[in-house]
């Protein structure tokens, strides 16, 4: 049986890996650069990279298993702009983002993340503030950062935390609070599944403005109670 979920905060998921630097990892490693958090099995990003040629994808998934499958998939298509990495991106991603050079990162997605519903479970989502401190900090002017999830609950806390943030504004006339589209041209595995049941997704597109991220605290007392919970 597969298991569907890691307990991204058990021991064994905390031991941070260092996570190879863009010249280890693609042909060109000057493209810029496309963050796919919460990859699963790749199908996304293998169907991108073949229609992005000119960017580079990193994929990061926490299940290592899907890692090695995504892997052997881009290996047999010989994409040289696009790897797959595992890492619990809450421990490993932080420090990888801050090494990279200026600018390369333009987009990080993070789609159908695992909902964890309960309350006391809120802390494993994927999103916490110290992550996307990470990713506003990485990202340059213009960046993009796309969230969509079938989940109100999961996603309505994420924008909570961008708005908060201040560092990310959605395009001119987006439809608000959710975008009737999807700015990429492939859909994930989740969303074909959602899709496929005639079932809502919610999507949200935000680029970076030239705004200085705030500190950790500052960011958490800006939060909706429920929200920091995640931070120790
Ligand atoms: C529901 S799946 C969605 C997969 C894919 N993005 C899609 O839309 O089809 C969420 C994925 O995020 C991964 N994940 C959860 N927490 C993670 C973490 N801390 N670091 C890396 N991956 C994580 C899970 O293992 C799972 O494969």
């Amino acid at each position: 049986m597969v298991r569907q979920h890691v307990n991204p905060l058990s021991r064994f998921f905390q031991l941070p890996l260092e996570l190879p630097p863009p010249q280890a990892l693609f042909d060109d490693p000057g493209l810029p650069l496309h963050l796919d958090i919460g990859c699963a099995r790749g199908r996304f990003l293998l169907a991108l990279a073949a229609r992005e040629p000119d960017r580079n994808h990193l994929g990061v998934e926490i299940r290592r298993a899907l890692v090695q499958a995504a892997e052997a998939e881009r290996k047999t298509l010989a994409l040289g702009n696009l790897r797959f990495l595992f890492c619990n991106a809450n421990v490993s991603l932080e420090a990888w983002l801050a090494a990279l050079p200026s600018g390369l990162l333009q987009r990080v997605t993070i789609q159908f993340p695992d909902p964890w519903f309960k309350k006391k479970h809120h802390k494993r989502r994927v999103l916490q503030p110290e992550l996307l401190l990470a990713v506003a900090t990485a990202l340059p002017p213009g960046g993009e950062l796309f969230l969509q999830s079938d989940v109100p609950a999961v996603i309505e806390p994420q924008v909570d935390m961008c708005e908060a943030c201040d560092c990310f504004e959605r395009p001119e006339g987006d439809a608000r609070p959710w975008r009737l589209d999807n700015p990429l041209p492939i859909p994930t595995e989740r969303e074909t599944h959602v899709l496929s049941q005639g079932l809502p997704v919610y999507r949200v597109l935000y680029r970076r403005n030239s705004n200085v991220p705030p500190g950790l605290t500052a960011l958490q007392a800006r939060l909706p109670k429920d929200q920091d919970e995640g931070t120790p």
